[in-house]
């Protein structure tokens, strides 16, 4: 059963006040905050969402689903997201994500549309690739959590990661 910490349930009530025509336009920063403290939205965070601002899960899913930030999966202790838009992809992302996918040992042949993120089996690493992150000129980039790269060879993925451990 889906339960939200006090302290995060009194956050939301905080924001929800900043809304006070519409609790509905509270839906994104509340699924911010779900994001933040549980790494991903998951179908019961969907149905808390809803009913804490009385609407129907499907309005929450519609926002969950709109926006690629939001993770629908759980990803690993480090989560790498690797711009595949033009630029980047001209400066090699998809080399960039063969070789984080052999470094750390992630499987993405099942991953697709619906399922973005790939997971290292031992946890600790997952990749997703990302819309341009606004720094096109610098490809490829990548982000570990929150963390931005730029021009990353693929030769260098290892010392990269070896920063995540
Ligand atoms: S195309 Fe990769 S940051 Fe814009």
């Amino acid at each position: 059963m889906f339960s939200v910490p006090t302290e995060l349930e009194a956050k939301m009530d905080e924001v929800i006040t900043h809304y006070p025509v519409s609790k509905r336009s509270a839906v994104l920063p509340l699924l911010h905050l779900v994001q933040e403290h549980y790494r991903f939205i998951s179908e019961e965070a969907v149905t808390w969402v809803a009913a804490k601002l009385g609407l129907e899960p499907i309005k929450v899913l519609e926002v969950v689903t709109f926006y690629p930030g939001f993770r629908q999966t759980a990803p690993g202790k480090y989560h790498i997201r690797v711009c595949r838009t033009l630029s980047c992809a001209m400066a090699g992302s998809y080399e960039l994500m063969d070789a984080i996918c052999k470094e750390a040992k992630i499987d993405r042949s099942h991953s697709d549309h619906h399922h973005p993120i790939a997971v290292s089996e031992d946890g600790k690493y997952s990749v997703e690739f990302a819309e341009c992150l606004a720094c096109c000129g610098f490809g490829p980039v990548c982000m570990v959590d929150d963390d931005f790269f730029e021009k990353v060879e693929p030769a260098k993925v290892g010392e990269l990661l070896a920063k995540y451990s």
